[in-house]
């Protein structure tokens, strides 16, 4: 493992393909991301640090530059002005942090686990239930090839659209793509792509509902990002 090349094994796995997780470099990533995940965890449970605080620790967690807007003068007028930003509850489990990329006012709560191998991509207006999982990583089939920590593994993007809404314990598979304005029910397990506006229930999720929803909604809405 101490011979692989590090920029072709993040090559491989940012593409899909076998790579080697506990290579050191990614590895360290992965430390960076736990002291991240610390510092974040820390002042969301502190009930006394400034939401602009809080989004900078996000930020620093998900590894984004973009810089925030200057403050307001007061901090409840700076908490208004930051309100679209992600809103995320302790606690979470997440492998890198610069893989999951969250839209405008996504809301997750307690408990969400991120194996953000691949990038996970979550829809502006989006609300998480707690005890969500996205799993983008997966291993070989093959137990000789996958070979425990020293074996490669793999894997596959995850999207999910604008406006929707998972219920508690949902679990989405690597490489599903999820469409907009989703409802997906509580304990689901989403192991294929999914269309918008239907509700998607069960392990494996299946749709049990289809919305009709008028053209103009599905045009777009406010806020987007
Ligand atoms: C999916 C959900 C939103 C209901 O949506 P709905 O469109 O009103 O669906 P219905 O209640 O009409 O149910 C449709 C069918 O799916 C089934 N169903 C509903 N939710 C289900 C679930 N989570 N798992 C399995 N089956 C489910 C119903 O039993 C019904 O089956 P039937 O047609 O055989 O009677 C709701 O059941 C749910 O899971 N809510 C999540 C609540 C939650 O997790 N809250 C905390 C986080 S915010």
């Amino acid at each position: 493992m101490d011979t692989i090349d590090p920029v072709e094994n993040r090559r491989l796995m940012l593409a899909g393909e076998l790579y080697y997780a506990f290579a050191p470099d990614l590895s360290e990533d992965r430390l960076r991301c736990k002291r991240a995940i610390t510092a974040y965890s820390a002042a969301t449970t502190a009930g006394n640090v400034s939401r602009r605080r809080i989004v900078e620790l996000l930020n620093d967690l998900l590894q984004d530059p973009t810089p925030l807007p200057p403050p307001a003068p007061a901090e409840r007028e700076d908490s208004r002005l930051l309100v679209d930003y992600p809103h995320v509850d302790g606690p979470i489990k997440m492998d890198y942090g610069f893989n999951v990329k969250l839209g405008k006012g996504v809301y997750v709560n307690s408990n969400s686990t991120w194996i953000d191998t691949c990038t996970i991509t979550i829809g502006a207006r989006t609300l998480i239930g707690p005890n969500c999982s996205f799993y983008s990583g997966t291993h070989p089939t093959d137990p000789f090839l996958r070979n425990g920590v020293r074996g490669p593994e793999l894997g596959k993007p995850i999207v999910v659209g604008e406006d929707c809404w998972f219920g508690g314990s949902c679990v989405v598979l690597p490489g599903v793509t999820i469409g907009r304005g989703v409802t997906i029910g509580a304990g689901s397990v989403v192991t294929k792509d999914v269309p918008d506006f239907v509700v998607v229930v069960g392990n494996p999720a299946r749709i049990v509902k289809r919305l009709d929803v008028a053209e103009d909604l599905k045009t777009g809405q406010e806020g987007g990002q």
